[in-house]
């Protein structure tokens, strides 16, 4: 139960950092016109509109309704959103401001590759050497790792949060009866560590492994988590996991598969499939599709317009069902989640 001054407390953070994103936003968006006698390289905007803007703040706001109905569920605990000290909101505002300018430029020229060399070539897959969403470093450094966090948070105006605590829903209900210590939870493409945090507040006792291709996301996810203990950290591309056959009981893996080409969503599929324990489940989050909500497909279409990302375009229109089962996985649930959307599918016994 969920008293007055909890729900003041959760309206009053949440409030503030709707209007800190924002205002991010708000602030930054000249750099993403297209500015006169500046050649833009990117494709052709579609004709759709998008929701607009009172849609998309009455949107967001049942996007948080439903959040702290999920606390008052019992789904999971009051959050945490565990975004530092007043000194780390500004030195990654700093941060991000000065980064914005550049990927501005970078947008201009068409440069979406600039982190790419054949040297790297040779460790890491070439769709992974991008300089997604034109920033500065692709995945590839501690001063992309730092602002990370921001830039999706400034995107989707204070909402990631609340739309990635979403996949703590399927999880309570997977892990009910369970003895969590014996529980093996892996997220897959973890990033900086804000969704494995969530897991951790709400089942402290859990196995989780945190695994990313990054290792500088993964050194940032390591800070994040250090008051945690229980938890591992892998660097590890997810197509090829260190895991072996049968041995996680839930996967969870938000915002990868419109960053990877349609062949490697299918290969990580199988292998989900493959390091998943008869009767594990896979959590899964990521862009909303076309034809999830309606209005929504124009926004949806603009948005590799606007921001370097070279598959999405292929992702909005995938039926993800169909690579799970495909993988061996059967599908229990999809359903959009505010700009997200969540599928829960599960390993036969
Ligand atoms: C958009 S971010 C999502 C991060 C995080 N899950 C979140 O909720 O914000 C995509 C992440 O996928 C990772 N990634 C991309 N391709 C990968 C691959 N093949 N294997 C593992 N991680 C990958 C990137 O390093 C990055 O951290």
């Amino acid at each position: 139960m969920l008293s007055p001054i909890d729900k003041f407390a959760y309206a009053a953070r949440q409030a503030s950092r709707v209007a800190w994103f924002m205002g991010h936003g708000f602030a930054t968006g000249q750099f993403r016109q297209t500015r006169p006698g500046v050649s833009d390289v990117t494709r052709e905007r579609p004709r759709e509109k998008g929701p607009g803007l009172d849609r998309l703040m009455r949107d967001l706001a049942v996007c948080f309704q439903l959040d702290l109905d999920n606390v008052a569920s019992g789904y999971y605990p009051l959050p945490r959103d565990a975004d530092g000290s007043p000194a780390d909101l500004l030195r990654r505002s700093r941060a991000f401001m000065a980064d914005v300018p550049v990927a501005a430029e970078r947008k201009a020229k068409g440069a979406g590759t600039e982190v790419y060399s054949a040297e790297k070539a040779e460790e890491l897959p070439a769709y992974f050497l991008q300089n997604f969403h034109y920033q500065t470093g692709g995945y590839l450094t501690e001063e992309s790792a730092e602002i990370y966090d921001m830039q999706v948070d400034v995107l989707f105006s204070g909402s990631t949060n609340a739309m990635r605590r979403e996949c703590l829903v399927p999880l309570y209900q997977w892990m009910k009866g369970k003895d969590q210590r014996k529980v093996h939870i892996a997220d897959i493409a973890c990033g900086t560590g804000r969704f494995g945090r969530f897991v951790k507040q709400a089942y402290p006792r859990v196995q989780l492994t945190l695994s990313d291709l990054s290792e500088a996301y993964l050194a940032e996810a390591r800070r994040h988590l250090q008051d945690y203990s229980g938890v591992n950290f892998e660097v590890a591309n997810a197509e090829k996991l260190p895991f072996p056959d049968a041995s996680v009981d839930v996967l969870t893996s938000v915002y990868l598969f419109h960053e990877v080409p349609p062949k490697v969503r299918r290969i990580i599929a199988r292998e989900w499939a493959r390091v998943l324990k008869p009767g594990g489940r896979l959590i899964f989050m990521d862009s909303l599709q076309l034809g999830d909500t309606q209005g929504y497909d124009g926004m949806l279409k603009s948005f590799p317009v606007n921001f370097h990302e070279p598959y999405y375009g292929s992702y909005i229109k995938e039926d993800l069902a169909s690579i799970f089962e495909d993988a061996g996985l059967t599908h229990a649930e999809s359903r959009p989640v505010f700009l997200s959307k969540l599928v829960v599918c599960d390993k036969p016994t």
